[in-house]
């Protein structure tokens, strides 16, 4: 019991130290992350944008759009925004280095005993999920103009390659699974710019996104892990 006060005492004061932004969007239930994590997002992409390391945003895992959102305000004529998702049902976790936990998950939202944020209907029911991440764009002021702000429909394996984008300063990966986790950081991080930062949301929730980023740290030597409760994937300082 004192562990659950401790946990929702924690809550509050993460949730007051964020942006009235991200607030909005906790407040409207338009992200399933915890105020801690948006913090730590809001703080690396403030730190990133405001040390002008050149180039775009992107987003793995729009989902409601609620950490979208956040990211999409620091578009501008130089620096685009990606947010990429099937905008659907999540792909079912089929690597081996998935957890059962990560199955089990699947399991209940196939079979549709998922329940969404606060009561609501899971997104990955929805129909018109896409769409609903439009609204979302446009009602905090940043529409989907398809130039400066992109949201794009599909596997990430098969549109990435179409975008053609070439440097990034700054990706939030929230995917969930081993192979995505896997296919998404290596795409991003061989744009990434010197100074940028990729953050990681499961690497603690999910033994297939850990193991994912182990092995690629592991693999590139000129990067590294530093830990946080989304921890953030960066090159290493010399
Ligand atoms: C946890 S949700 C993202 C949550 C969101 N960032 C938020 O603020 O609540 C993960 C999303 O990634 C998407 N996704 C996972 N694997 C994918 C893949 N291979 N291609 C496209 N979308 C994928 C899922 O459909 C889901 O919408």
């Amino acid at each position: 019991m004192l562990r659950g006060m401790r946990g929702r005492a924690h809550r509050l004061v993460d949730f007051w130290s964020l942006s009235p932004l991200a607030r909005s969007v906790l407040r409207r239930r338009l992200t399933y992350l915890h105020p801690g994590k948006l913090r730590h997002i809001e703080r690396r992409l403030h730190e990133t944008i405001g040390a002008g390391v050149p180039g775009d945003i992107i987003e793995f895992g729009v989902a409601l759009g609620g950490s979208t959102v956040l990211l999409a305000r620091e578009a501008s004529a130089e620096r685009r925004f990606y947010g990429l998702d099937v905008f659907g049902m999540i792909p079912e976790p089929t690597s081996l280095k998935d957890d059962a936990k990560s199955k089990q998950r699947y399991q209940d939202i196939v079979e549709r005993r998922s329940i969404g944020i606060g009561g609501d209907p899971y997104y990955g029911y929805r129909h018109d999920l896409y769409e609903h991440a439009c609204t979302q764009l446009l009602y905090y002021g940043t529409p989907m103009d398809g130039e400066r702000i992109r949201l794009v429909k599909g596997l990430f394996e098969e549109t990435w390659p179409t975008l053609g984008v070439d440097r990034i300063a700054f990706a939030h990966i929230d995917c969930d699974w081993y192979d995505p986790v896997r296919f998404c950081l290596g795409e991003t991080a061989r744009r990434l710019s010197l100074g940028g930062a990729i953050v990681i949301d499961d690497y603690h929730d999910y033994e297939g996104c850990r193991t994912a980023v182990d092995e690629f740290i592991r693999d590139n030597p000129g990067f590294e892990l530093v830990d946080a409760r989304n921890p953030v994937v960066r090159h290493r300082r010399a």
